[in-house]
């Protein structure tokens, strides 16, 4: 198969060279894991997905986030529709890839895909900052988001972290304020919430598969 990237740079990437190589043993690992080949490919698009977005976040091309793309390659991490899992110890963890809308649609066929190709697991988990409550204070309640946060029950872990829905929501890695775009409500409430002082967290949470 062919992986497209957005900018030929991204592909002359050495690191990017090296996980290209191994295309072929990371289908058969994902066809052993029972993933169809148009789920393969979606999970392989793992590595443009992050050398676009490590070009945005550094202004230069290079895979930065190799330790990443790691897991898509090695058979950790499937993409299912619109989210990805990663098989742990306890529990079958989601990401949440940039790739368009969170729809409780999408994330409901998700998880059900989940469910066939991971029977074994009856617990999901999420570690993220699309999980800290204080975004109920900025975004509507039928905010995709918001309903995401809605399926899980919070297990008490977390932390403060800025740097990541910075990262997230900005695509930058040192944050001007004033400089900042003001485009969606979501990044005008990350602007404001940091300006009054306050953090932003990222926050564990489960649900029941
Ligand atoms: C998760 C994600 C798909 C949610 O986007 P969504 O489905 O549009 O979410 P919502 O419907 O809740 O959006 C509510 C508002 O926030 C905005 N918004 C949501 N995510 C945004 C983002 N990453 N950057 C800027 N604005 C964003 C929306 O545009 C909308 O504002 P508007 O009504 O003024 O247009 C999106 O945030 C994203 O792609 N994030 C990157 C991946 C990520 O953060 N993964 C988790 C890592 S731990």
């Amino acid at each position: 198969m062919e992986l497209d990237f957005d900018d030929d740079s991204d592909r002359d990437d050495p690191v990017v060279q090296a996980f290209l190589a191994r295309i072929p043993e990371a289908q058969a690992l994902h066809a052993a894991r029972g993933l169809t080949d148009e789920e393969s490919s979606a999970t392989l698009r793992d590595l443009p997905r992050h050398a676009r977005l490590d070009r945005a976040l550094h202004g230069t091309p290079g895979l930065r986030k190799d330790w990443w793309v790691e897991l898509a390659f090695s058979g950790r991490l499937f993409e299912l529709g619109r989210l990805q899992f990663e098989p742990r110890r306890t529990c079958l963890a989601i990401h949440i890839p940039e790739s368009g809308p969170l729809t409780p649609e999408a994330v409901d066929a998700s998880l059900a895909r989940a469910r066939e190709v991971f029977p074994e697991y009856t617990e999901a988990c999420c570690t993220s900052w699309l999980l800290d409550p204080q975004l109920r204070e900025y975004l509507p309640s039928t905010s995709n988001i918001l309903r995401f946060q809605e399926r899980f029950e919070p297990t008490g872990e977390g932390g403060v972290d800025d740097a990541r829905i910075v990262e997230f929501v900005f695509h930058t890695l040192e944050p001007d304020l004033d400089a900042l775009p003001r485009e969606t409500t979501l990044q005008r409430a990350v602007i404001d919430h940091l300006r009054s002082g306050g953090h932003w967290h990222y926050v564990a949470g489960r649900l029941d598969l």
